[in-house]
């Protein structure tokens, strides 16, 4: 055939091949990348995702600091294995108020991304005051300080804003009631219908650590207690034209 004979001319250039090869990677890539830069948002919204209050984030921010993330990973991929172990896979969704992301690198501990709701608040107090007390075994250091460092959420509304500068759709009234919110998820006992309003009603309140005094421990545990069910994975179907 005609169009097979042109063929042969390319393929016996190598200059012209690789001319020729090169033109068809730059379309294919152009197709690929270029409308990545006019689209707002690649993740696909999923209901139940929010923002964390400001228990929540104050106990994340504890995480990154005490460096969790580099024996604990927060991204349960969709092999067999890991979805029996661990539950449903890690969406997109559910890390894209997290700045940075929190799916770590190295896996020493379990991943931690459906660790919330599996072990009681006094459970996760002990355990990280002394993992050795709970699983002999264990590597993971004793964090039992956290009980002793009290928290006011003096600058947890900054941190809000600082986070809605990357995208994170905090409100006004969400980030100048921050510090009242702070205070009330941890004190079941008092007036907790702003926090709930602002944020659902599925989110936990407890004095996480057992102690009158506010700590780094109850924002901490906040934190673990949320991660991994903001998502209702008995009726959540993915969407089927994606
Ligand atoms: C040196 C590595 C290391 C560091 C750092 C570390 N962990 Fe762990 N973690 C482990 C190991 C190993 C286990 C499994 C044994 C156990 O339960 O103690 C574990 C278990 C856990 C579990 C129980 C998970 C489950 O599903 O049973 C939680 C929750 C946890 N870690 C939270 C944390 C938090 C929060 C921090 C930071 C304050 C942290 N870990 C820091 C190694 C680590």
């Amino acid at each position: 055939m005609a169009f097979l004979d042109k063929h042969k001319a390319i393929e016996t250039h190598a200059t012209l091949l690789m001319v020729l090869s090169l033109l068809v990677v730059t379309i294919g890539g152009i197709v690929e990348i270029a409308p990545l830069f006019y689209l707002q948002n690649t993740i696909e919204k999923v209901e139940g995702v929010r923002p964390y209050t400001p228990l929540e984030l104050a106990g994340r921010d504890i995480y990154i600091r005490e460096g969790c993330y580099v024996c604990h990973s927060q991204m349960i991929r969709p092999m067999r294995d890991e979805v029996e172990r661990y539950g449903h896979y890690s969406l997109a969704a559910e890390s894209m108020y997290d700045h940075p992301f929190q799916w770590g690198s190295k896996r020493t501990g379990p991943d931690l991304a459906r660790v919330g709701g599996k072990y009681s608040n006094a459970w996760h107090v002990d355990h990280l005051v002394n993992p050795q007390a709970v699983v002999p075994e264990s590597v993971m250091p004793k964090y039992n300080f956290l009980l002793d460092t009290e928290v006011d959420g003096k600058y947890i509304g900054d941190i809000m804003s600082t986070h809605r500068m990357v995208g994170v759709p905090y409100t006004d009234e969400e980030i100048a009631a921050a510090k009242e919110d702070f205070a009330a998820q941890a004190n079941p006992d008092g007036d907790t219908s702003g926090l709930t309003t602002r944020y659902g009603d599925k989110v936990t309140i407890a004095n996480f650590d057992g102690q009158p005094a506010l700590t780094e421990m109850d924002a901490l545990i906040a934190y673990l207690q949320v991660l991994g069910t903001m998502v209702d994975f008995s009726t959540f179907m993915p969407d089927p034209t994606r």
